[in-house]
């Protein structure tokens, strides 16, 4: 990916969003905003953050592209850290199944659902894959994400696991946002498996995960631990694994039934644990002690009609909340960050620092990555967005529109 040198000048506000970790409970309110700043990026990297009285009496504006942000806000990119981006087919007839009062997970057990996403995508060519997930990062990138998480998991089998990954190393190849790429070999069990849950997690381990892992296929590990998927046996028997061979693990936990998977999430040392819209206290709170994020996704409880997860709760307690969109076929068809940001503020009694935390060095600690992106810090990549308005308060209030006029990555402005 290219590298630029960009000087985006007079700012309203830099929401720099600081930090180079996870910010947990009250931390979340703390944007760290420079009023009248700009931002310098030289080769795709942060050099200066600052007052613009100071910024341009140090840089000559010659040696860079100038953006003129006068009266708007600017903002590190968002980090989506939990979508299925790559996957074939698409799954509109179960939205109105749903609507008519049809379950989802009914819908997977009756051989629809996740499944009927797996059919789909064994059946389309990587060349459809890859169109598919480039058109939905472009709908991203207007959005103003900047990095994105990828799950495989509609294969099921060896050769579809490796084609979505693969299909994933080249989106970010050729497209301005960077993916990070997630094994989610098991995510439904497949028909021929039904009632063997146990070698199915047997045939990921020897058959599957190695090359996943060898060939450095994926960052990460997922599991779908819920009941009448995986349990948390098995979840923790592949994620130990996973983590044997280098890989970093993270969870679909406690979504639909409270199983323990938050506590699990603990136990591993996981990086994240997604959903929780049923986690324990219990184990929110051995999640806080052991820094594993707690990455919600709303778009998914509203699109299914269940109850929000305990943002509130999880903040006061002291947890680090992150947000995503979940982007995925079946139970949330959206790569909307507006629509996010609407439900955790609306709903979530999330406020709107906290959302912005959640999607920005939050989001980047649930991939790992706060070290590098999430925040506007000297020394981080040039993953900048400025908006149409002059203040961060705008995010949110916008009801379900972006606000992002531009989105520089690397320094290169790609979103204008
Ligand atoms: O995060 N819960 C399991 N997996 C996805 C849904 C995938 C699908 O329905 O295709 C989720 O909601
Ligand atoms: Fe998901």
């Amino acid at each position: 990916m290219q590298k630029g040198n960009i000087l985006i000048k007079g700012a309203s506000e830099v929401v720099t969003c600081s930090g180079s970790h996870a910010k947990f409970g009250k931390e979340m309110a703390d944007l760290n905003v420079i009023h009248d700043g700009s931002v310098v990026i030289r080769d795709g990297v942060i050099e200066a953050v600052g007052k613009t009285e100071d910024i341009i009496k140090k840089y000559n504006e010659k040696d860079f592209q100038v953006i003129d942000a006068t009266g708007k806000a600017v903002l590190p990119g968002f980090v989506d850290s939990h979508t299925h981006l790559v996957f074939g087919g698409y799954r509109a007839e179960e939205f109105s199944w749903r609507l008519r009062g049809d379950n989802y997970m009914e819908i997977m057990e009756r051989g629809g659902g996740i499944l009927s996403s797996v059919k789909a995508t064994k059946a389309a060519t990587k060349a459809e894959l890859y169109y598919a997930a480039m058109r939905r990062l472009d709908s991203m990138l207007s959005f103003g994400v900047t990095t994105v998480e990828g799950k495989s998991g509609y294969g099921l089998d060896l050769d579809t696991e490796i084609k979505q990954l693969e299909v994933m190393t080249e989106v970010d190849d050729n497209h301005p946002i960077d993916v990070v790429k997630t094994f989610l070999g098991a995510h439904a069990v497949p028909p021929e498996y039904k009632g063997k849950e146990d070698e199915f997690i047997d045939f990921m381990i020897e058959d599957v995960l190695p090359i996943v892992a060898e060939g450095q296929l994926a960052t990460f590990c997922d599991i779908f631990c819920e009941k009448k998927v995986f349990s948390v046996d098995q979840s923790r028997r592949l994620l130990r694994k996973a983590q044997e061979l280098g890989m970093k693990v993270k969870l679909h936990a406690d979504e639909i039934i409270q199983l323990g998977g938050a506590e699990l999430a603990a136990e591993l040392g996981a990086v994240s644990a997604d959903h929780l819209l049923q986690a324990s206290d219990e184990g929110l709170k051995q999640m806080r002690d052991k820094g594993v994020v707690a990455t919600l996704l709303p778009g998914t409880a509203f699109s299914l009609k269940e109850n929000y997860a305990r943002a509130r709760y999880m903040i006061d307690n002291g947890n680090a909340v992150a947000l995503a969109t979940d982007l995925n076929p079946g139970s949330c068809f959206t790569e909307s960050i507006p629509l996010i940001f609407a439900l955790a503020t609306l709903y979530m009694k999330m406020t709107t620092e906290e959302a912005i935390t959640a999607f920005t060095i939050n989001g980047a600690a649930a991939l790992d990555m706060a070290d590098t992106i999430g925040s506007l810090d000297v020394g981080k990549k040039g993953d900048v967005i400025i908006l149409e308005f002059p203040s961060y308060h705008f995010i949110p209030y916008h009801i379900g529109v972006s606000t992002v006029e531009k989105v520089v990555k690397n320094g290169i402005l790609v979103f204008d």
